[in-house]
């Protein structure tokens, strides 16, 4: 169903994209993610409440007969490539539900004033559309307000968090936050988060099952030297980062001419995938290390020159007391010998 809203989010065929929401049918569940014992089960206890949530307000009605406090609000905390987004797509999967996807900080910078605007419509749409709203990336919607010396960016995130404490006070549904760890919670925000769920890179045990999931069971070619677990303990890597080497070894063993035995995907081409996939990570920070350091330097760079210029100014006005009183000295000289000459 086309309504405005959708229109303006460009979610529906023809309306211009504007690339910061999305309308998934998710197709991923729980059996495609692997994570460690206490994550799973954290996420499950979760996955009870909104099934239970569910049954309550939805399908007992009592979503209709009260007004307000009815969401259910959950914050995925984790370094990237960690398994938060899949995991939301499972949850609205186990419920039958769509996935109403904002990319939080895109909408940020590309409608800035108009934020809490499209915060208070995103919600409509969830609820018109029965969605599960997934805010991705929405470390900066999770921050604390401001209290003192308010710059217009700061009055603008004030009245987001304004806006979606509101509105998640009203909804009526599941709300999924996706945070890096060191998001700095708004207490009010905090206050009504049903659950933080964690996390974690993957140990070596799940880095191999994650390696296995990654490949179809039956249609993807492997040669009979691929070992997973070696693969898993060679490499301290994210989930992200292990799709991204199947993805890269796939492509190298595609990309060689097909001798006499048909093409397949070999140990070697894994191994150097993955090494890309790290070096390549390696230079990124890298990078954003070296921009970070810019205006450090340059900072740095100002205080040396306020001190030296502090310095300068120091020399000179000793150098004119000295003057000053040099004079001074010559002057009383004078005056004394006049005196004595009398
Ligand atoms: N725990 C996991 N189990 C299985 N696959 C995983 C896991 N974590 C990540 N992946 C793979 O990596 C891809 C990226 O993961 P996902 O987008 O869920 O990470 P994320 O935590 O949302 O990262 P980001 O913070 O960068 O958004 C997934 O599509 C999946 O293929
Ligand atoms: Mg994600």
């Amino acid at each position: 169903m086309a309504t405005p809203l959708l229109e303006f989010f460009g979610l529906v065929p023809g309306a211009s994209k504007r690339g910061t929401v999305d309308v998934v049918a998710p197709v991923r569940t729980f059996a495609d993610v692997i994570l460690p014992p206490k994550t799973r089960q954290t996420l499950e206890q979760a996955l009870a409440q909104v099934r239970n949530h569910d049954l309550i307000f939805r399908q007992w009605g009592l979503g209709e007969r009260h007004a307000t406090g009815l969401g259910l609000a959950f914050n995925f905390a984790g370094p990237p490539g960690t398994g938060k987004t899949i995991c939301a797509e499972a949850i609205a999967q186990a419920l039958g539900r769509r996935l109403l996807v904002v990319r939080y900080s895109e909408m940020e910078s590309m409608w800035a004033g108009e934020t809490p605007k499209n915060v208070a419509a995103v919600f409509r749409v969830a609820d018109e559309q029965g969605a599960v709203l997934f805010f991705d990336e929405a470390d900066a919607i999770a921050a604390r307000r401001s209290t003192s010396d308010l710059q217009p960016m700061q009055r603008e995130s004030n009245t987001i968090v304004n806006v979606l404490l509101r509105e998640l006070e009203s909804f009526n549904g599941v709300v999924i936050f996706a945070t890096n760890l060191a998001a700095n919670f708004d207490p009010a925000f905090e206050r009504r988060i049903r659950t933080h769920v964690l996390f974690e890179r993957p140990g070596a045990e799940e880095r191999e099952q994650i390696w296995r999931v990654q490949i179809h069971p039956d249609k993807t070619p492997l040669a009979a030297d691929v070992d997973f677990h070696v693969l898993a303990e060679l490499f301290d890597a994210s989930g992200g980062e292990i799709k991204n080497a199947v993805l890269k070894a796939a492509a190298m063993a595609a990309a060689e001419p097909a001798t006499t035995s048909p093409r397949a995907i070999h140990q070697a081409h894994f191994e150097a995938a993955m090494r890309d996939v790290l070096t390549a990570k390696s230079i990124m920070r890298q990078s954003l290390f070296d921009a970070a350091q810019t205006p450090e330097d340059s900072a740095e760079k100002r205080v040396m020159a306020a001190f030296q210029e502090a310095q300068g100014r120091w020399a000179a006005a000793v150098r004119v007391t000295l003057i000053v009183a040099g004079a001074a000295l010559v002057l009383a000289t004078i005056a004394l010998l006049v005196t004595l000459l009398r």
